[in-house]
Parts: C-alpha cells; structure tokens; sequence
C-alpha cells in the first residue's frame, strides 16, 4: 500500500515536471502580436499564461532604466533618438506603440518599475541588460526596494562584464551569459565552440547559458556538457511549434517566444 502512495506521488511530481519544463517565455513581451517592450505586450503575455516575460534594459540620461530593445528609438517609435543620451520625460513623450497597429497608439517606453508592476502573483522577470555594467547598481537600488519580487528576477546580457558585475553586486540573483553563433563559411565551424563557452562561463561566473536556438550547434552533446559543468540551460527565440517540441526534448529549462500561447499549445499536445 506504501509503495504505491509513493509511486503514485511520484508519478504526479514526473508530471507536473513534463508539464512544467520548459518555461514559456515571453520574448520582449508577447511580441508577435503586442508592440515589444510595452506594457501592452507584458500584459498580453500574462494573460497568455507566460511562465516568465523577457525585456530589454538601458540607462537613460537621467538615470533611470528604461525597456527598449534598440540603442535608439527609430524603429519603435519613427523618432530618432539615443536613449542614453535622452531623459525619461523625452522618451516617455514618444509613442511606441503605434507601429503595431491602430489599437496600441499610446503605449510608452516603460520605466523597469512599470515593467515590474505588470506582474501578477506568480512569474520571472528575464532582465536583459543592453547598457554596460554601469547599469548594475541602478538595478540594484531598483530592486531594493521591491523584496517580494527578488526571487522571480533573472539577468541576462551578451556582455560578460555585465554578468560579472551581476553577481559582485547580486549575487543572489541568477545570471545567465547569451550567446549567439558565427559560421565560418570555407569550413563550416561554429564559433564559439563549446569549449570557449564553457571558459567564458566559468570566467563570469554566470550561472547558466541562454543560448540561440541554433539546431546545429545544439546537439544533445551540447546539452550533456553543459549539465555536466552544472549550468542551466535557456534559448531564445522559437517560434515554431516544431522546434519548441525539438528543444523542449533536449531537456532546456525554458523557451523565449514571441508567441507564448502558440507555444503552450505545441508544448501540452
Ligand atoms: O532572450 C534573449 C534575446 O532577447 C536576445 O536577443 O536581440 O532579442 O535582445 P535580442
Ligand atoms: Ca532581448
């Protein structure tokens, strides 16, 4: 009788992890239908369900952290502005919505604390760091002041410094390094190898790779050392139902999609 109460609470825990891994996450918001970066997008993708929203992080002139994905506003917005070189009340005073369509004219460049303010009772927060390290110990004072969202915080960047200011200034708060791949088109290598990966890891003291969902640089060899050194695993972007059921079998702890409901979907059939 014990052993099949055991047995059956094992095979609930085994299902809820199928169920659960991996993470939906919302790639600039739900992207693909909301204008990235706003909080149109950041509340489309609750509301889808995301089990995580991903946003992208500079300092504006004035100190304060914005989410843009661009260095300038040209493209969300049809101004041309640099956004370290603007303040928030001129940012702020852009449209970023309008791009998308009718329906989202009026969506600001939001502040991280509005960012912040979407979320609901449960959820990550993927940070993506766009300035340099210098924007750590803003974050930090930001996040100071916001206890009971600490554990649901993750930061990402492209830039190794900024991982290693991550977690001199908070070391509590997972980081993990991105990385995408350049193919060397006389000999059909990729760079980084996993190698040079692994030592850039270790040299940040990131806590996980999220990597581009490159099929032919993820193989389950890939997968298997990157485990074996200890770090989690996450990817960016997929789109398509195939590949998220592709990487969801290789075993990574969350997938970044414009498409969160879509991807739900693929991912429970
Ligand atoms: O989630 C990581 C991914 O967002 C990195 O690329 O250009 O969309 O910021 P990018
Ligand atoms: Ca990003």
């Amino acid at each position: 009788m014990t052993r099949l109460i055991v047995a059956t609470v094992c095979l609930t825990a085994a299902t809820l992890m199928a169920d659960t891994k991996p993470l939906i996450i919302a790639h600039r918001g739900a992207s693909d239908q909301a204008p990235e970066n706003t909080l149109a997008a950041a509340e489309l993708a609750w509301r889808q369900q995301a089990d995580g929203i991903e946003g992208d992080f500079y300092l504006t002139a004035d100190g304060h952290i914005v989410c843009i994905h661009d260095k300038t506003t040209q493209r969300t917005t049809g101004i041309d502005r640099r956004v370290d070189r603007s303040t928030l009340a001129e940012l702020q005073a852009l449209d970023a919505g309008a791009f998308k369509g009718p329906q989202y004219v009026g969506q600001r460049i939001p502040t991280l604390d509005q960012w912040l303010d979407t979320a609901p009772s449960e959820g990550l927060f993927i940070l993506e760091v766009k300035s340099g390290p210098e924007l750590i110990a803003p974050l930090k004072t930001r996040l100071a002041a916001r206890p009971a969202l600490r554990q649901r915080i993750r930061i990402i960047s492209f830039n190794d410094a900024v991982i290693r200011e991550s977690k001199r200034l908070l070391p509590d708060i997972p980081a993990w390094l991105l990385i995408s791949y350049k193919q060397n088109k006389e000999t059909g290598t990729w760079t980084p190898t996993l190698q040079q990966m692994l030592d850039k890891l270790k040299a940040c003291g990131a806590d996980g790779l999220d990597t581009h969902a490159n099929p032919q640089v993820i193989t389950p060899a890939f997968v298997a050392a990157l485990r074996q050194a200890g770090y989690a695993l996450h990817c960016w972007t997929i789109n398509d139902p195939a590949a998220a059921r592709q990487f969801a079998e290789l075993g990574f702890d969350s997938i970044t999609t414009n498409r969160p409901a879509e991807m739900r979907r693929a991912l429970t059939k």
